[in-house]
């Protein structure tokens, strides 16, 4: 079983990451006008998504919704606590700006993430219904109406598209 475990691991891992591969594979096909590819790698996508999402469920790992935002709450809190603050100051030491800037942004966006997990959380059997705006800049998520300005990016209000 434990090895059985660190496969799905792996396999989770690997078919979550050429599932947003081959979608970027396949923007940049459709920008080249090769539409058939571009085809391909839209499909093929979906695929690895059925396939990450069969590993997930088989690793037990899809539990209760309170334990979900839970989850959700420590992974998002390592992330701008412990993960990003390192890659930023790798990133500085080595003058990779375009890195940099993409750790700063995720780090400021997923503090945001955090939080408002742990009021999902906290509300959660009081459910409050409110609209949110994701800046497509930063991934900065905007509760109520979208702001002026990205707070985090700076993006003008028109970057911000309202999620469902
Ligand atoms: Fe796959
Ligand atoms: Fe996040
Ligand atoms: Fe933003």
């Amino acid at each position: 079983m434990e090895k059985t475990l660190q496969g799905l691991a792996e396999a989770f891992a690997g078919e979550s990451q050429a599932n947003r591969k081959y979608t970027a594979y396949a923007a940049q096909a459709e920008k080249e006008g090769y539409k058939q590819a571009a085809k391909l790698f839209r499909a093929a996508a979906e695929a690895e998504t059925i396939h990450a999402l069969t590993h997930l469920k088989n690793m037990g790992k899809i539990k209760s919704t309170k334990e979900n935002l839970a989850d959700a709450i420590a992974g998002e809190t390592h992330e701008y606590q412990i993960m990003y603050p390192e890659f930023i100051e790798h990133a500085q030491a080595e003058n990779q700006a375009a890195a940099l800037r993409g750790f700063k942004f995720a780090a400021g966006a997923e503090e945001v993430h955090a939080n408002l997990y742990k009021k999902a959380l906290a509300n959660i059997d009081n459910e409050v219904t409110t609209d949110l705006y994701l800046c497509t800049i930063c991934g900065h998520i905007h509760e109520g109406t979208a702001p002026d300005v990205c707070p985090i990016c700076m993006a003008k209000a028109q970057a911000f598209k309202i999620v469902d």
